[in-house]
């Protein structure tokens, strides 16, 4: 794998933003996000790779005994508190400082990609998912949960209206992104249930939770 270097050193902005990411996101977790974060990985298999891993909210979740745990992050204060969190669970767990448009490894090299309230942030969402595609080996999958543009016209219209305020008071993150149209084009959902995010504002609530397959290959479950 390339791209496992020197960690950068955060900022000190950085370093507040990732410190209070964690609190920001607690009354969301205890309503049910840990839960679903539990249901959704438990189902990771072979070689993993997660996206925008964050300050390692999941890590406690995957399953033992998988062949390989990738984290990557491309934020250098989240990275700091991913290895840290890394440390004190004694899990085998690589962090790598990347972010998803560019993961450095291999073609078709990884069998579960994981991404939970990454392609809200990441900055093209097109070119995020092209590159999870390109890692996947045939058969693999993508588990997700993300939150996305509601269904409904008036609570579209107002994620719409405040995306850009959004957007600066939540660390890039976008309210207002039709994600499962961008997973469907280039990976194949299998399974998709919709969910709200309790516990956070109503701009982020319409949430989507599913696997997604890489095109043509079989599915199998578990
Ligand atoms: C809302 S947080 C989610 C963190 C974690 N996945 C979780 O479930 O708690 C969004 C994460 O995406 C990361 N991120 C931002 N830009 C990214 C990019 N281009 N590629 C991958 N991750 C990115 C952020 O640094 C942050 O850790």
């Amino acid at each position: 794998m390339s791209g496992v270097g020197t960690p950068a050193r955060p900022t000190l902005g950085e370093r507040f933003s990732a410190a209070i990411y964690d609190p920001i996101l607690l009354l969301g977790e205890l309503r049910g996000m840990r839960r679903r974060r539990a249901g959704l990985l438990a189902t990771a298999r072979g070689r993993v790779l997660e996206i925008g891993a964050g300050t390692g909210l999941n890590l406690g979740h995957y399953p033992a005994g998988l062949d390989e745990l990738v984290l990557t992050e491309p934020d250098p204060g989240m990275a700091e508190r991913l290895r840290a969190a890394v440390r004190r669970s004694g899990r085998p767990a690589t962090v790598v400082e990347a972010g998803a448009q560019e993961l450095p490894v291999a073609d078709a090299s990884v069998d579960t990609v994981v991404s939970t309230m990454v392609l809200c942030t990441v900055p093209e969402p097109a070119a995020a998912l092209r590159e999870i595609a390109r890692v996947l080996r045939p058969g693999g999958r993508l588990l997700f949960a993300e939150h996305v543009l509601s269904g409904r016209p008036r609570a579209a219209a107002r994620q719409h209206r405040y995306a850009d305020a959004w957007e600066r008071f939540a660390m890039g993150c976008r309210c207002d992104r039709d994600l499962l149209a961008g997973i469907r084009a280039v990976l194949e959902p299998a399974e998709v249930t919709e969910v709200t995010w309790w516990g956070m504002p109503s701009l982020v609530h319409p949430m989507v939770v599913g696997v997604a397959l890489r095109p043509g290959a079989p599915y199998r479950a578990g």
